[in-house]
């Protein structure tokens, strides 16, 4: 039973990292049983799914998709917005309701959430029938929980954890497009942020170790890689062991891949060579997510974002410049304690600067523990709505126009699926991230096509494929 601890999490000593070996050899205890699992959040929990999915499978389930058939339920959490826990504690509801019908039944928390403080005290005391709580720097004990699982809750949390798991094996959902995690942690601590809490101190993988689990991927025919990390511009401050983020891509991308993504950068410390190893590699995608937060540098300086207005819009013409057909995508809070109209135009002017390709947009939430919580939230619900409601409308007006842009055009797609919508249709990403529904079969899945544009909407394009 180990339960968070925020002041545990803030603490940043840096005790040598423990390079550990995770046990994948595990007893098939549960077969006939069969699992249902549901992720929330971001890139990272969806990830952290895989690995979660590869232990109930040894454990000797099967999937379900319908809750009601479920013997074990696993929710992995997001903690990042009011709205985000909401949907959680909605869903326990229908968690609890089923235990009363079935006894046996197991329900296992994870993710960010497990991470909160006052989130687990609430959960210990209201929702008793939850077996157990796993933090994100615990996944890898998820198959011992369960095959310990006694009579109590247990909770175990490292709420910052000196270990960097290796040898992980992950049920990946996609045989073309792979995630590959560099980093753990965050030590930027962003004041409304409650990530740095919830997922510990930044610790980077070793680069040998990432690079093997990429070859393996590239010799698996896979087509995407995507590195991740919740600010990758760090990669490798923690190791001392003199290579960086861009070096680390590079290596990266000469194993091959033919197509290679990161996210996400932080516009703080987004050296030059990182921007020369983009511009120079055709296998690293021209694509950059670049979250603004705020355009005003005096918001930005009460979130500690590291930059100002001013370096910002540096820091992107110098992407622009560089880097052919580079499009940025962002971030954008609205409403922080104390944005004033002034500051929020802010905002609009630097949308109206770098017309961004996409952005996605929200309403500050205060999260308990956070350095921001501790500010005024003093923003009325009705200015916050109006003036997400007013941002929205130019973020889509640029994201439009940028998609017309295409039209016409000839442009690279990986093909990802089927379309969920059209059965005589597929979809897939272009080199800038776009999301493209092409006329066709599912011949041509896992395969890069030229595709030319037909029609352009705000959120996606058409296509037919280009002979
Ligand atoms: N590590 C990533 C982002 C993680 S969270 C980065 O630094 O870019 C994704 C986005 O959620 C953030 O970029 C921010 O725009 C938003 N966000 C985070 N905390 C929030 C909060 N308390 N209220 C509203 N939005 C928040
Ligand atoms: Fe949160 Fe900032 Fe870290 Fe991103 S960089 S995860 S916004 S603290
Ligand atoms: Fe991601 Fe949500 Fe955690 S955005 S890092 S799952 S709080």
């Amino acid at each position: 039973m180990r339960l968070p601890n925020y002041n545990e999490a803030k603490d940043r000593n840096k005790v040598d990292i423990t390079y550990l070996n995770v046990n994948n050899d595990i007893d098939a205890i549960y077969t006939n049983k069969k699992y249902f699992l549901r992720t929330y959040g971001c890139q990272m929990n969806v990830h952290d799914s895989e690995q979660i999915r590869f232990y109930l499978e040894k454990l000797g389930m099967n999937s379900t998709d319908t809750l009601e058939d479920a013997d074990v339920v696993v929710l992995n959490t997001c903690a990042i917005r009011e709205n985000a826990h909401d949907k959680v504690i909605g869903y326990l509801g229908r968690c609890k309701h089923l235990k009363k019908e079935k006894k046996d039944l197991i329900i296992v928390v994870m993710g960010c959430m497990a991470g909160q403080v006052d989130v687990v005290e609430d959960l210990q005391k209201n929702h008793k029938y939850i077996d157990l709580i796993i933090g994100t720097n615990n996944i890898y004990d998820l198959p011992r929980l369960l095959i310990e699982k006694g009579s109590k809750q247990n909770i175990e949390v490292y709420s910052n954890s000196d270990i960097v798991p290796e040898n992980i094996t992950y049920e990946r959902d996609s045989k073309i497009s792979a995630w590959v995690n560099i980093m753990y942690g965050c030590d930027k601590f962003c004041t409304y942020c409650i990530v740095p809490f919830t997922r510990g101190r930044e610790r980077s993988r070793k680069m040998e170790c990432i690079l093997e689990e990429c070859k393996s991927l590239v010799a698996s025919g896979y087509q995407e890689i995507t590195l991740l990390g919740q600010n990758v511009n760090a990669y490798g401050t923690d190791l001392n062991l003199g290579y960086d983020f861009a070096d680390l891509l590079e290596k990266v991308a000469e194993l091959g891949i033919p197509r290679l993504r990161f996210v996400t950068s932080h516009p703080w410390n987004f050296t030059d060579k990182m921007i020369e190893v983009i511009a120079k590699y055709e296998n690293i995608m021209p694509y950059i997510h670049l979250p603004l937060q705020s355009g005003s540098s005096r918001i930005l300086k009460k979130m500690n974002r590291r930059y100002t207005k001013e370096e910002y819009q540096e820091l992107f013409d110098k992407m622009k410049k560089t880097i052919p057909n580079a499009v940025i995508t962002t971030d954008i809070i609205v409403g922080f304690p104390g944005e004033t109209e002034e500051d929020f135009q802010d905002t609009l002017d630097m949308v109206e600067y770098c017309k961004y390709d996409g952005a996605f947009t929200f309403i500050y939430s205060e999260r308990k523990g956070t350095a921001s919580s501790f500010m005024k939230d003093d923003v009325s619900n009705e200015e916050k709505e109006s003036r997400l409601k007013r941002l929205n409308e130019l973020v889509n007006k640029y994201s439009k126009e940028s998609n017309v842009k295409l039209l016409d055009k000839v442009v690279p797609v990986l093909v990802i699926g089927p379309s969920i919508k059209d059965e005589n249709k597929v979809y897939g990403y272009t080199d800038t991230m776009k999301l493209v529904n092409i006329e066709g079969d599912e011949s041509l899945i896992g395969k890069i096509i030229d595709v030319k544009i037909t029609d352009a909407k705000s959120f996606s394009l058409d296509g037919v494929v280009n002979n």
